[in-house]
């Protein structure tokens, strides 16, 4: 969208600085799945471990965005679009921020993740598709969505009655479904460590 009379304003304290100061690079872990696939919990786990190198990270989780900054949107298809247009532009500013956004959202559309990919670096958007079959999303049914969906009491239910497009290409795919969390956390951490972006990284110095 054109902007007129709006101008970029230039910040004397730069990413890089930031990232200087905080002793890591920043960038933007996106987890992809289903409802129930594992995101938060898995995202979360990420973040207690990166914490503990002394990272500086923050958690956008669908539910509690949805509370707030997205309350205003639903589950249809243009909804959804908004929902990660707005995610993808707050983890860019967190990255400019210098810190690590790690997001959980269904984003279930491929070129809506395909956009938030192109809005940064090639090497700062890391996708992770935590792929877990629907069957075992449904046996879990935490929050007992899934049973309502199937009554029909929930429309445009993601895996049910909305489409979800897994990722053709994710920087990696972890089974949610089966892997233990410890060996999903230390995939990502291995990840990270080779692209030597986080304190600890082979070679890195540290
Ligand atoms: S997204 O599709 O726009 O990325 P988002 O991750 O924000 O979805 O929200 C998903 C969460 O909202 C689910 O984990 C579930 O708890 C809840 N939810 C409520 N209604 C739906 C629905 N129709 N489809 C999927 N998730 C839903």
């Amino acid at each position: 969208m054109n902007t007129p009379n709006i101008y970029w304003h230039e910040a004397f304290v730069s990413r890089m600085l930031r990232e200087q100061m905080n002793g890591h690079k920043s960038f933007i872990l996106w987890f992809t799945g289903l409802s129930g696939s594992g995101k938060s919990t898995l995202a979360h786990a990420v973040e207690e471990a990166l914490y503990e190198l002394g990272c500086r990270t923050f958690v956008f989780d669908g539910d509690n965005v949805r509370h707030g900054l997205c309350a205003d949107l639903g589950f249809s298809s243009e909804d959804r679009v908004e929902n990660i247009r707005r995610i993808g532009e707050m983890a860019k500013l967190f990255t400019e921020a210098g810190v690590i956004a790690l997001t959980a959202f269904i984003s279930p559309y491929r070129a809506d993740r395909a956009r938030v990919r192109s809005l940064v670096a090639p090497e700062d958007f890391i996708e992770i598709y935590c792929h877990c079959p629907l069957e075992v999303c449904e046996q879990r049914d935490v929050k007992g969505l899934y049973a309502k969906a199937r009554q029909g009491l929930i429309k445009d239910f993601t895996g049910i009655s909305s489409a979800y497009e897994a990722p053709d290409t994710p920087e990696l795919l972890l089974d949610t479904g089966s892997l233990p969390l410890k060996d999903c956390v230390a995939q990502v951490l291995a990840l990270l460590s080779n692209r030597r972006i986080i304190p600890g990284s082979l070679g890195d110095g540290d």
